[in-house]
């Protein structure tokens, strides 16, 4: 052979080896990125190369079948600080960061779930009888905003399926809790049945139990957060959930959309006996739409989530703090996505905190990076616990 011809073989051969190295190498490095659960690499190529290849909900469903079969980034080697633990209606959370409701509708992913670091998980909102939702499409990210806006309407496999799927847990597995979130059938004449058979059906399953009344996507939901509705229905989930075996907590979840009015007739109610409600979540999605909203589906109908919901959000959680007298524990929710804005809801007086939106933008790598930087703030603080910061932004 010419000295030609085996210069160009030589190349030939190279040019393989690097088709192979580079896609290799880049593989490789991307597994173990994706399996040490790295934050930038989720952020900046996993999140988004999911949302250019899939609508909003085929890649919901992708997230809660990769939970479901433990497609997850490694579990955290080291336990949870003490600085992060806490006690709330008699439960004991190993840290104060929760997955929202919504996102696991029907339980299926919970094995995993409970993996990523999460010190509860809620799943649902789950109706007695299974129904569809609304029709697709009912999920639109809005990119430039890092929201989304959905209008799923309660799409569940129902009380039994659910049921079924999780009854042989093991309760506080892995250092998660369970919250059970329920919610009523659109086609229901009786709402209060349907919350007080939830009640019955997951007493003994779930760690704590969600009265879900703020959902915009049902009909008729959020009227009953009115005051002499909310007084009924609560008088007979209550007295339901007192009649059981196991007493489990029940927390009650409200929208940010409510007037001052709203706000105080909540609190006579929740507040009316001592023992009565165990908790309020706040908030669920708005039905607003702040003029900074940039994506064209701002137009879209539904709820909507994320960093446009965070400060109506914490307002309401300051606002019940104070018109409770603290003396009902508070989950806040919307628009969570770092340390400094979980620590500013629970200076306001949460108590623990959940996310939904911020885990469509930053995977689940966001769970590790808000506990860091939240135990940072609490100790530059000076705070020993938690339970220390809760409220201190509020006078009462
Ligand atoms: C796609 C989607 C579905 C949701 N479904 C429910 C639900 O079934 N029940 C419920 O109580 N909240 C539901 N929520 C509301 C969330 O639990 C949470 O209250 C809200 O999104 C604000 O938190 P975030 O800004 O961290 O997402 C849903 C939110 C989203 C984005």
């Amino acid at each position: 052979m010419s000295d030609v011809a085996i210069k160009l073989a030589k190349s030939a051969k190279r040019l393989k080896d690097i088709a192979i190295i580079v896609p290799g190498a880049f593989l490789t490095f991307a597994g173990y990125s994706i399996y040490e659960g790295n934050e930038k690499f989720y952020r900046e190529y996993v999140m988004p190369f999911t949302h250019k290849f899939f609508d909003a909900e085929t890649a919901h469903r992708l997230g809660v079948l990769a939970a479901k079969y433990n497609i997850v980034p490694r579990k955290q080697k080291t336990p949870d600080s003490p600085i992060l633990s806490s006690v709330v209606f008699g439960r004991e959370f190993s840290n104060p960061v929760g997955l929202a409701a919504g996102f696991d509708k029907d339980g299926e992913g919970v094995r995993g779930l409970t993996k990523i670091g999460f010190g509860f998980i809620e799943i649902g909102s789950v109706t007695p009888e299974p129904q569809p939702g609304n029709p697709k499409p009912r999920v639109f990210r809005l990119k430039e905003d890092k929201a989304v806006i959905n209008r799923y309407g309660f799409n569940s496999e129902g009380h039994e399926a659910v049921y079924n799927r999780l009854k042989d847990r093991v309760t506080e597995q892995d250092n998660c809790l369970l919250g059970i979130n329920l919610g009523k059938n659109k086609s229901s004449t009786d709402p209060i049945s349907d919350y007080t058979q939830g009640v019955e059906k997951f007493s003994r399953l779930a760690d704590y139990l969600v009265v879900n009344i703020s959902s915009p996507n049902t009909p008729g939901l959020r009227d009953l957060q009115g005051k002499q509705k909310l007084q009924n229905l609560l008088d007979k989930v209550i007295e339901r959930r007192d009649e059981m075996e196991v007493r489990k907590p029940l927390l009650v979840k409200i929208a940010p959309d409510l007037t001052d009015r709203d706000k105080e007739d909540i609190a006579a109610v929740v507040t009316s006996r001592k023992g009565y409600v165990n908790g309020l979540i706040i908030s669920n999605t708005t039905v607003r739409r702040p003029p900074s909203l940039k994506n064209p589906s701002k137009t879209e109908e539904g709820g909507l989530s994320g960093p446009p919901v965070r400060d109506m959000s914490t307002k309401t959680i300051a606002d019940m703090y104070r018109l409770t007298n603290g003396s009902i524990p508070i989950i806040g929710v919307g628009g969570v996505s770092s340390g400094q804005e979980a620590y500013k809801k629970i200076r306001s007086g949460a108590s623990l905190v959940q996310l939904y939106t911020a885990l469509v933008y930053e995977g689940p790598p966001v769970v590790k990076k808000i506990k860091r930087e939240l135990e940072e703030l609490l100790r530059r603080d000076g705070f020993k616990s938690i339970s220390e910061a809760v409220g201190a932004d509020v006078k009462l």
